[in-house]
């Protein structure tokens, strides 16, 4: 099938600080050497050994050491891989285990969620999506992949390239939001920051793909629940990202907790077998999710534990995190014939073939001396800076408030995450330390040093949840003293990320009523949000004049947006998902299909709710700037095209205020009659672009049959003559539009 998935990639390579590498650069065999090797090894392996290399055991909680019976394990070849040991020692003590006392001296592989950051967290991949710039989610990849290197990692369990088109999900944070083009753009952009061109160089780490597949289509945005959607749907929506990432060489997938097709994802014969491997040719190796082979007798798929085994191997799992149902029942289960052994062979070859790759047979240690350096290194923090700033977006600035006037004298900085250092740091923070997060505060603070007269105060007026209005009085005084008020309010780590599951998307605790509270002062305010996912905040943006989203920033967060708030950084980011204006409009995305009666306010028969506006908070792409952009011009290189022909789309883009700044150029496709319906819109490109005052930029797009095409009923791949429209925006709502024709035959 040809993937509906991107063929070509924009991307500004950003060099990665790398330090002290000269004379380290190494490399994985040659790939023509690889198969060899692993078929000379797997015919010396017991069938023991080669149960053993599936299995896949975590660390002591905590210590992160690895625990004592696992010692043994690893001496006798009968481990595979390692996830959340932490430390170049600790990491080289276990491998020695394996590399020097077991029988054929297999290395271990270790594994380690370095999500948004090793020890310098950088911000969520949700708010890095917002960037809309994929050179930003490349070299935070890149320095992450660097450090967790540096500590002998070598496989992290990311990118997370689930589509999330429900808020609740807590895991929506860890993605790139709801749309496939953005997603699978920026897919292919992580895997190559975490491998680069060979993930056996000492500053690279394996990326996997996860969670295979539409884990992010959890019903009612519950954590873990079953995903009910069709085949149509899962292609079209749901592959794309995972299709990039292996476009772009992902050397692992792990697979996802939930059913589809009432299939356990760890043993479904669909998904891992037919498409991954037959379709796709994957030729690296699939890991379960935390136990997610054993939670088959929960789901009630499995009789027991050698059921469940059974059928994870046999559907194509290759590797089994934490739960040892494979070490346990394989050995039986091939002498009563229910696993063939070509099948257990197979697995092997994939795990054996990634660490060859991986280059873990040549160098299967790490350079202790190197982790100190690298890890937290001073110029990853000043990109997690840039990055930070590059990653938020500005909602609403009324009137110009922002960025802060240089004449302004008393700033309050108020709110229970204006001075919280662990939010920033998200539900996945590698390694990543309160003690080195820069809060809001901290960052305002020093940016103001030195401009002596500058007061910035704080209080932090309540909790993020809890019944407790005592900080009230305190928040009221200090804004009252101050000429501008930055409201810091949002979510705590917790309340996002695994299992961070939410069924109201408004502001915890009594945050909206301090809003209300200080906003009634008089006192300019600002509403800075930290937040895993789209909040509902129609209060705030109806009434607050500047809102600025900050999402969850990471380790330098503070500074970034001390950066923004004073102006030295223009913000230019933009949505990657839909803000709701409650709950009850999820699921919302901007990319729905055309139903037969679409949404009028003047008439009750149509698809809309009868109590709520039909349009979004804040609709996909949005995002201001302190500058504003213009876009005129938009040309066509012709008004009729082949159905395997090319198209070019042109639009000038130019920056009509008085600063310099970013604005990112959207092209969005409609198909205007196709015989299966089609989204209203589709994202089909977008370029960042930076102007000065007016500059102006020609903006091009290349348009062919991979973005023209779609799946028709019958699940083939196909480009249908037609009418056809793009519109060229800054956002998914609006535009400047042209027609054009897909001609028949
Ligand atoms: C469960 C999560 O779903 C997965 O994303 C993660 O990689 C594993 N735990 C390992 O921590």
């Amino acid at each position: 099938m040809p993937s509906p998935c991107l063929r070509s990639l924009p991307s500004r390579l950003v060099p990665l600080v790398l330090l002290g590498l000269a004379g380290l650069a190494r490399s994985a065999p040659p790939a023509r050497d690889v198969e060899p090797r692993v078929n000379e090894l797997l015919a010396r392996m017991t069938v023991e050994e080669k149960i053993g290399q599936l299995q896949q055991l975590d660390s002591v909680p905590n210590t992160w050491a690895i625990r004592d019976e696992h010692r043994d394990l690893a001496s006798r070849g009968l481990v595979g891989s390692f996830l959340n040991i932490r430390g170049a020692k600790a990491i080289n003590e276990a491998q020695r285990l394996a590399v020097e006392k077991s029988r054929l001296r297999i290395p271990l592989l270790f594994g380690f969620d370095v999500i948004h950051g090793y020890r310098v967290i950088f911000p969520t991949p949700l708010a890095e999506a917002s960037s809309w710039d994929p050179a930003v989610a490349e070299r935070a990849a890149g320095i992450a992949a660097a450090e967790a290197a540096s500590t002998g990692l070598k496989w992290t369990f990311a990118p997370m390239v689930d589509i999330a088109r429900d808020p609740r999900w807590g895991r929506i944070m860890e993605g790139s939001g709801e749309d496939p083009y953005l997603g699978s753009v920026l897919a292919a952009a992580r895997v190559r920051g975490f491998q680069g061109d060979d993930p056996a160089a000492p500053d690279r780490v394996l990326a996997c793909a996860k969670h295979w597949v539409a884990y992010g289509a959890a019903e009612g945005g519950r954590d873990y629940n079953t995903a009910e959607l069709s085949e149509h749907t899962l292609r079209t929506t749901y592959f794309p990202p995972f299709r990039a990432a292996l476009d772009a060489g992902a050397q692992t997938f792990m697979c996802s907790f939930n059913t589809i097709d009432g299939v356990p994802a760890s043993a479904n014969p669909f998904t891992l077998t037919k498409v991954l491997r037959d379709e796709w040719h994957f030729d690296g190796l699939l890991v379960s999710d935390y136990e997610s082979i054993k939670e088959m007798i929960a789901h009630r798929t499995a009789a027991d534990g050698a059921d469940a085994a059974r059928q994870a191997l046999n559907a194509g799992v290759d590797m089994e995190m934490v739960s040892r149902l494979f070490a346990e029942h394989l050995p039986k289960l091939m002498e009563q014939g229910k696993v063939p052994p070509a099948k257990l062979d197979e697995a092997v070859r994939r795990i054996l073939r990634v660490k060859f790759r991986a280059g873990l047979f040549e160098h299967p240690y790490v350079d202790e001396s190197r982790e100190a350096k690298v890890v937290g290194a001073r110029e990853h923090r000043a990109a997690a800076r840039e990055i930070a700033a590059r990653s938020t977006v500005l909602l609403k600035n009324d009137g110009g408030l922002l960025p802060i006037k240089p004449a302004t004298r008393a700033i309050a900085v108020i709110g229970p995450l204006a001075d919280d250092p662990d939010a920033p740091l998200s539900h996945w923070r590698g390694d990543g330390r309160v003690e080195d997060t820069v809060t809001l505060f901290a960052g305002l603070r020093s940016k103001v040093q030195g401009r002596g007269d500058v007061q910035v105060t704080y209080a932090k007026g309540c909790d993020i949840e809890g019944d407790s209005v005592d900080g009230f009085p305190e928040a009221v005084r200090l804004a009252r003293q101050a000429e501008l008020a930055i409201v810091a309010v949002g979510e705590s780590s917790a309340m996002s990320g695994e299992a961070g599951s939410r069924s109201s998307l408004d502001l915890p605790g009594h945050q909206l009523n301090l809003v209300k509270t200080i906003q009634a002062t008089g006192v300019p305010t600002v509403v800075v949000l930290y937040n895993g996912r789209p909040l509902t905040i129609g209060w705030i943006a109806d009434h607050v004049p500047a809102i600025v989203e900050a999402w969850l920033p990471g380790t330098e967060g503070g500074n970034a947006l001390a950066d923004v708030l004073f102006g030295d950084v223009n913000p230019g980011g933009k949505l990657p998902v839909t803000f709701p204006r409650t709950v009850g409009q999820v699921p919302i995305y901007y990319n729905a299909l055309s139903t037969g009666r679409p949404a009028k306010a003047d008439n009750r028969y149509t698809s809309k709710y009868i109590d709520l506006p039909s349009d979004p908070q804040f609709p996909f792409g949005y995002g201001l700037s302190y500058t504003r952009f213009e876009l005129s011009s938009l040309t066509l290189s012709a008004k009729s095209i082949a159905p395997d022909g090319k198209l070019t789309v042109s639009v000038d883009v130019k920056n009509v205020g008085d600063r310099p700044g970013d604005e990112v150029v959207q092209l969005y496709l409609r198909d205007e009659v196709s015989s299966v319906a089609r989204p209203v819109k589709e994202l089909a490109g977008f370029r960042r672009v930076t102007l000065p005052p007016g500059g102006t930029q020609t903006v091009r797009f290349e348009l062919g049959p991979d973005r023209l095409g779609f799946l028709d009923a019958n699940l083939r791949f196909v480009v249908e003559p037609g009418q056809f429209q793009v519109t060229a925006g800054t956002s998914s709502v609006g535009g400047l539009t042209e027609g054009f024709e897909v001609a028949g035959p």
